[in-house]
């Protein structure tokens, strides 16, 4: 079945099962549904810029949680996702997210890609004390005990690759990256490396979100002549760019895009002749051989057409789902709620497709850094992996900051 097939018959049943929901007081004095089944929020860009990698995220999510009811549930009761497409504006994020924690009562919402959708949606999260699953890698410097961070922080995609760059291709580098809090936070973290294994800034340089012409990048690129192109540029932006980069003729052996942000999701928009010879560090690459990452690729492609791809995010995405039911499992039926469910997720670990990842008692996630070279057929060869699980520091570029279980501690 296609996506957008499948994405029409869940609405129907959506809709049904929330009109017989009834509800009951949780411990903590609010509502939350009780019936025969487990509201769940997905809130995910169907459409808008973000839409090319938001959207798997998507998929991934919905087909967790579709094994899961198949598998007989929760408890013995079916998880009810509720859809929302906020169209990769970050106002209706924080719009749809309320209607998902007030009017429908879910109990946790999985959603978002950019900072900027997760910071729209994080006063509502916080306020109604509910919990919000953030797939994405992100650059730190937040410790919501109302937020699960699944993906990678600064120290996790950085420590590792800026020496290895340097090393391999020299001192210089360009920053290029949209114009939001994740690339300044990304690139504020690199430079502290770069200080560190005695790399440069050449240039750093934002574009607004969705920017699709690259052509005077391009030129200051070649007449900067860098060693090192770090990038984080987002969605349809990197698309054009990486398009434009190699229309230009621009050498990957002599100045690589080393980004944080691109995945076998973009490089197949991209096209794999474009892409190939760049790198990413990323904590998993679709190739990668242990038995639950062919589980999981096998059960996407077969679910939504064998030309479809995962990437690391769509890996969170999919394996938060199943931490969230990990958790459940740990409660008792009748104390179901996020706070219930953010305590009990603590300390959980999980064979992810990546590797056992462990959430840490920040709600962060122990990941397995990686750096991956792109090949013409779309796809990664892993260069480098961590031989040791790394563990998240939210606040790696502030020192006397640390995100605790007790949440922002300064020294
Ligand atoms: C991002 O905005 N966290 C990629």
């Amino acid at each position: 079945m296609k996506r957008r097939d499948f994405l029409g018959s869940l609405g129907a049943v959506g809709t049904a099962g929330m009109l017989s929901t009834p509800a009951l007081l949780s411990s903590a004095g609010r509502a939350f549904a009780q019936g025969n089944d487990i509201p769940v929020g997905l809130l995910f860009s169907l459409t808008g810029a973000v839409a090319v990698v938001e959207s798997t995220l998507h998929d991934a999510a919905l087909m967790a949680i579709e094994e899961i009811n198949a598998s007989g549930g929760i408890h013995g009761r079916q998880l009810r996702p509720i859809i929302e497409d906020p169209a990769s504006d970050p106002a209706t994020y924080a719009d749809r997210a309320r209607r998902l924690m007030i009017r429908d009562k879910c109990v946790s919402v999985f959603g978002s890609y950019t900072s900027a959708s997760r910071q729209a949606v994080l006063p509502v999260t916080e306020q109604r004390n509910n919990l919000y699953w953030y797939p994405t890698l992100y650059e730190g410097r937040e410790c919501s005990r109302n937020v699960m961070y699944g993906g990678a922080v600064p120290n996790q995609q950085q420590d590792d690759l800026i020496p290895w760059a340097i090393e391999n291709f020299g001192p210089r580098f360009y920053m290029i990256g949209n114009n939001y809090v994740y690339p300044k936070e990304e690139n504020n973290y690199c430079k502290t490396l770069l200080k560190q294994y005695g790399g440069e800034v050449v240039n750093e340089e934002y574009v607004p979100l969705g920017h699709s012409d690259f052509s005077s990048v391009i030129n200051r690129i070649r007449s900067e002549k860098p060693d090192v192109i770090f990038a984080t540029v987002v969605g349809d932006s990197d698309v054009a760019f990486a398009r434009q980069y190699h229309a230009a003729e621009l050498d990957p052996s002599k100045m690589p895009v080393v980004s944080l942000t691109r995945s076998e999701v973009e490089v197949k928009a991209i096209g794999g002749e474009a892409a190939a010879g760049h790198f990413s560090s990323a904590p998993y690459f679709m190739g990668h051989a242990t038995a639950e990452n062919e589980k999981f690729v096998e059960a996407y492609k077969s679910r939504y057409g064998a030309d479809q791809v995962t990437h690391f995010v769509s890996e969170a995405a999919y394996f938060q789902v199943y931490q969230f039911k990990a958790a459940l499992e740990k409660l008792d039926p009748a104390n179901i709620t996020p706070e219930t469910i953010r305590d009990a997720a603590v300390g959980l670990t999980l064979n992810a497709p990546q590797g056992e990842v462990l959430i840490d008692e920040n709600l962060h996630t122990h990941l397995w850094p990686k750096i991956g070279q792109w090949q013409t057929n779309g796809q990664a060869e892993v260069l480098i992996e961590s031989k040791e699980r790394v563990a998240p520091k939210p606040y790696a570029a502030y020192p006397g900051q640390s995100c605790t279980g007790q949440g922002l501690v300064k020294a």
